[in-house]
């Protein structure tokens, strides 16, 4: 048996990405402020800063996309799409959205009140926002253990059922109108989250009559955690296990962006007949009618594609590997990352890697700089520029898009982090010259520290 890993797909159509000097590096970071997210992409060479949207489309979905049935009403991409969603979620319910957000935003109007709280291991940016908007409270619940970013844990993404029991015990199951749960946990590392965990949050959401949703964007990639990791599931395909994780929830938002390898796109899915009816009025007030939500026909059959591919348990091994093969890589030369590696992205943890740099010269956000500086790669910043002093860790987040770099991409990726390494110790703070009154991570403005 050759035991190499590789790629499990061959490249038919190519991107040119192309390199800048550093003196043109130099020059982009001024005009930028140091803030990444307003560096132009053709001024970048290898791009981490999310892997959502970012996927390469296979030759199925290509073709699918030429399949799109545009109808306004009925199309025929819709009726593959809800196939697709009832086969592997089971939900009575399913509505297309623009993308995850729209989902959420859908979801919270319905079901939330002023005074209400959501729990969530740990809630995304956009969903705790949007339960913030609809004038609710979004509460994390992470186990105690994975604030350590250095243990090691199988599970580490777990929602702590105590703590859940504990809030449902003080504030009362009325004020809770469901519990999300993300898989993976992307702000908590892109964690995994174990089937254990999901039956014993079913049976504490079932006792006390609270509905289960599933944050689901990357539940193809938590598939495979528990088919590697979890006693019991290593005889399950992926798609057997997304089908019982799936099974368990009373619904889900999911953002196609993710692994549904689609560049536009979401879903929100439910069993409860009135919240759907609701949901479905509001989706035509604000997405479109319920046929295409706020997507095209071909969009549609492209997420209904790729949501039969990204379950292939070739895809999925090279995928996971290949995401800790770059954290295994730069962690073992003395890179201090989040531990274990996880799915989508490597976190490096920016404070313990630059000591000498204050929280209030944002350490996460200097590496970020110096990464694009050094090696025209672009990362994102997960921190104090993000959450304010709200921010527990100071992160740094390589977020690898599906399918699209090799692995000398990631050599290369791997040898430039090793190299600004060796010279962290020249890296200096950040301070910021500009500041937006909320979202500040999308364009707040910066200049070196001169200390
Ligand atoms: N939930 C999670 C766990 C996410 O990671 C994201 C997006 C969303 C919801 C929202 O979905 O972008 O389709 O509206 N995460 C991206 C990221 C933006 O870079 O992690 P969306």
């Amino acid at each position: 048996m050759v035991r190499t890993i590789i790629e499990p797909f061959r490249i038919k159509s190519v991107e040119p990405i192309r390199q800048t000097s550093p003196k043109e590096r130099e020059r982009c970071l001024e005009l930028a402020g140091y803030n990444l997210f307003l560096i132009p992409a053709r001024d970048i060479l290898i791009d981490l800063l999310t892997d959502s949207g970012t996927s390469a489309m296979s030759t199925e979905q290509w073709a699918g996309m030429m399949r799109g049935d545009e109808s306004y009403a009925g199309g025929e991409s819709f009726f593959r799409l809800k196939a697709a969603v009832d086969d592997l979620t089971g939900f009575r319910h399913m509505i297309p959205t623009h993308q995850g957000r729209a989902a959420e935003r859908i979801l919270f109007t319905v079901t939330c009140k002023p005074g209400h709280i959501i729990p969530s291991n740990t809630h995304f940016d956009t969903t705790r926002a949007n339960i913030e908007f609809a004038g609710a409270r979004a509460v994390d619940l992470p186990l105690p253990e994975a604030a350590d970013t250095q243990a090691r844990l199988d599970f580490k993404g777990n929602m702590d059922v105590n703590a859940l029991e504990r809030l449902i015990d003080t504030e009362g199951a009325a004020k809770i109108p469901l519990v999300m749960l993300t898989v993976t946990n992307n702000s908590g590392g892109g964690q995994p989250v174990s089937m254990a965990n999901i039956e014993a949050l079913k049976a504490v959401c079932g006792r006390h009559g609270i509905p289960l949703y599933l944050d689901a964007c990357r539940f193809a990639e938590n598939a495979w955690f528990i088919h590697e990791r979890e006693p019991g599931y290593a005889e399950w395909t992926p798609k057997r296990i997304a089908q019982r994780m799936f099974s368990l929830a009373d619904g889900c938002t999911f953002s196609a962006k993710k692994d549904a390898f689609a560049n536009i796109g979401g879903l929100l899915c439910s069993n409860d007949d009135p919240i759907a009816r609701q949901e479905t009025d509001l989706l035509i007030l604000t997405e479109g009618f319920p046929t295409y939500g706020g997507l095209a026909g071909r969009d549609l059959d492209a997420i209904a594609i790729g949501l039969v591919e990204v379950l292939d348990p070739d895809y999925l091994r090279y995928r996971i590997i290949s995401t800790e093969y770059l954290g295994r890589h730069i962690a073992d030369n003395g890179v201090p990352i989040v531990e274990p590696p996880g799915g989508h992205a490597i976190y490096i943890d920016a404070l313990r890697m630059l000591p000498h740099i204050p929280r209030t010269q944002f350490p996460g956000q200097a590496l970020a700089v110096e990464l694009y500086r050094h090696a025209g790669i672009r990362s994102v910043e997960i921190g104090s520029v993000m959450f304010g002093a709200a921010a527990r860790h100071e992160l740094l987040r390589l977020a690898i898009p599906r399918r699209v770099y090799t692995q000398s991409h990631i050599d290369y990726v791997v040898e430039a982090i090793l190299e600004v390494n060796d010279h962290r110790r020249e890296i200096r703070g950040l301070e910021i010259v500009e500041e937006p009154p909320f979202l500040r991570h999308f364009s707040a403005r910066f200049r070196p520290c001169l200390s």
